[in-house]
């Protein structure tokens, strides 16, 4: 702690001008505070050491890439004051922390997965960053790397059982985070819950945060960097080879044995067999949750979840989308719940899970950093219970540290970026369909929304939605009152005028979205969620001339009898894009 005082507190000289831009978000005092006990804070103050980004030559253009997109973080205030906010979701009480449940049965888990508890919190203070640790891509690492990581787990694994930074120590915060161990402190018997929400994306960032430290503590390298498993790109859809070697700490054996390489990822789950068409849905689903559904913030990080909401607000496009789908492809079928990498108790047992993670972190870091954001009205939550929103984790040092989302927003500030791999889903927009869909030309087979719903999902479904006017507008599709049974891996994707059966291929310009859930634990075995398709990039790429209507079609990929479609409509968008 002292030793922090004395690291130089004035900014490095290579910063860009483009840094500048982005300095507001930070230039405010840092503190470093600890406290024994809540609300009995002692403050120690130093000058700011934040602007210090040290970064190689490679970062610049980042930088200069900032500059074009609009200066987004130019404006001042993006943190709001703390008092301003009520109801951020607050970390949980270790001391209450209380028996899990396994969200594919039900049941109470009968495995603990409760941290030890400890006398003494500090509020985490982000260390001063000299050197920028880069992870690399799974599919290209050395030699010298994989024998590097797994030393690392292996020491991992090595630590007594008790210590809160062993194998199973780090594998059970997903455990408790997820599964229903922590109530909301202050509200009664709600749920803590991490997914389904715009706490996805900060929650699994710290946590990779810290256990990425650990490792690098373990095997005495503070430039260790998690691997990020880049299955966004064709060279990275397989199972990265080193986890699949038996004799590797890194191995586990829990995976489903159909889906190891050279099976290609299937994030789509659509079950198609041709290698060709499933990369090519892969890329579509990229580009599509990426970018073109997305009208707003919360459509890509998830909707807000504060202290008193109940669990499943609803989840990003990211989160429902590739995330999920990576999941189901791990998780052993074999294993009563798709352990591990199917259940959310025991995701974390897998080291494949953090590899996982790492490229769902860096998808939200490029979404900031490299993604136009002329499609979008504001890529940042300014929202207070957001920003305020805290999570307890054990450091590198087994100190048990209180974080705060606000302090998650920049990977460079936290001291780590990713490995340059080109982003081919980036300009993988479907192409045009230019012949009006015959769909509506002949409107057979579509059901009028007035007679359908609620609609039981365990077919495929045809659905005619009135647009709110004629032609190509700036609309929303609004898919609400979805009706989940919360034990279940679900998925269906949306179709809009899609005039052809062929729903294993998604690389069409009817594609719309997804909806897909791991299992999750509420109050009761069901939860009502929507989500939101911003459509105004399907009308171009598709005729729509005159109509004022479309067909909706819905494709159950998952368990579809445990959906319910309480209803949907196509609104205007109320959050147009920049010109
Ligand atoms: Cu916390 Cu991929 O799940």
């Amino acid at each position: 702690m002292a030793s922090l005082q004395h690291l130089p507190c004035t900014s490095a000289t290579s910063t860009t001008s483009a840094t500048q831009s982005r300095r507001p978000l930070f230039a405010k005092p840092s503190h470093f505070i600890t406290h024994a006990k809540r609300n009995n804070r002692l403050q120690i103050s130093c000058s700011s050491s934040e602007d210090q980004v040290n970064t190689p030559q490679g970062k610049v253009d980042r930088r200069n890439m900032l500059l074009g997109l609009g200066g987004m973080y130019g404006a001042a205030n993006l943190i709001s004051t703390p008092a301003a906010s009520a109801t951020p979701i607050q970390a949980p009480e270790l001391d209450k922390c209380g028996v899990a449940t396994n969200l594919n049965t039900g049941q109470q888990l009968d495995i603990n997965c409760c941290p030890p508890t400890s006398q003494q919190i500090i509020d985490y203070r982000l260390p001063p960053v000299f050197q920028m640790k880069i992870r690399p891509s799974a599919h290209r690492v050395s030699p010298e790397y994989i024998f590097k990581y797994n030393m690392a787990i292996d020491r991992m694994k090595r630590l007594p059982k008790d210590d809160p930074r062993s194998f199973m120590q780090q594998a059970n915060i997903h455990c408790a985070y997820c599964n229903g161990a922590y109530d909301q402190p202050g509200q009664g018997t709600l749920d803590l819950q991490v997914h389904n929400s715009w706490l996805f994306f900060p929650f699994h960032r710290w946590y990779l945060y810290f256990y990425e430290r650990i490792l690098g503590k373990l095997i005495g390298d503070p430039t260790f960097a998690l691997p990020f498993w880049n299955w966004d790109n064709p060279k990275g859809m397989t199972m990265p080879p080193m986890f699949v070697d038996p004799k590797a700490a890194i191995y586990d054996d829990k995976r489903n044995q159909a889906n190891l390489p050279p099976a290609v990822v299937d994030l789509g789950m659509t079950g198609n067999k041709d290698p060709l068409q499933v990369v090519a849905n892969n890329l579509t689903i990229m580009y599509s949750e990426m970018i073109r559904a997305n009208a707003n913030v919360y459509d890509f990080m998830g909707q807000p979840y504060r202290a008193g909401t109940p669990v499943n607000p609803g989840p990003g496009s990211s989160e429902r989308g590739s995330h999920v789908g990576i999941h189901v492809f791990v998780g052993d079928p074999r294993q009563p719940s798709g352990e591990d990498m199917g259940n959310f108790y025991s995701a974390g047992r897998d080291p494949l899970f953090y590899c996982h993670h790492a490229n769902v972190d860096r998808m939200w870091s490029l979404w900031q950093y490299f993604l136009p954001s002329n499609k979008l009205p504001d890529k940042r939550i300014t929202d207070p219970d957001f920003l305020n929103a805290a999570f307890l984790f054990y450091d590198e040092n087994a100190q048990l540290v209180r974080v705060t989302v606000k302090d998650c927003l920049d990977n460079l500030r936290m001291g780590y970026d990713f490995e340059r791999i080109d982003l081919p889903w980036l300009d993988y927009r479907p192409p045009a369909q230019t012949a009006k869909a015959k769909v509506t030309r002949t409107g057979t087979s579509a059901s009028k929304a007035e007679t359908v719903f609620p609609l039981k999902l365990d077919q495929i479904v045809r659905v005619l939605i009135p647009k709110t006017k004629k032609g190509k507008a700036d609309e929303l599709l609004v898919i609400e009152d979805i009706m989940v049974d919360t034990t279940k891996f679900l998925k269906f994707d949306v179709f809009v005028n899609d005039e052809d059966d062929n729903v294993g291929e998604l690389d069409k310009a009817a594609y719309a979205g997804t909806y897909a859930q791991v299992p999750h634990k509420t109050n009761n075995k069901s939860a009502t969620t929507s989500i939101r398709l911003k459509l105004t990039d399907l009308y171009d790429d598709m005729d729509v001339a005159d109509d004022d209507t479309v067909v909706v079609t819905l494709v159950p990929r998952h368990q579809g009898e445990g959906v319910t479609i309480g209803g949907i409509k196509i609104i205007e968008n109320p959050t147009p894009a920049r010109p």
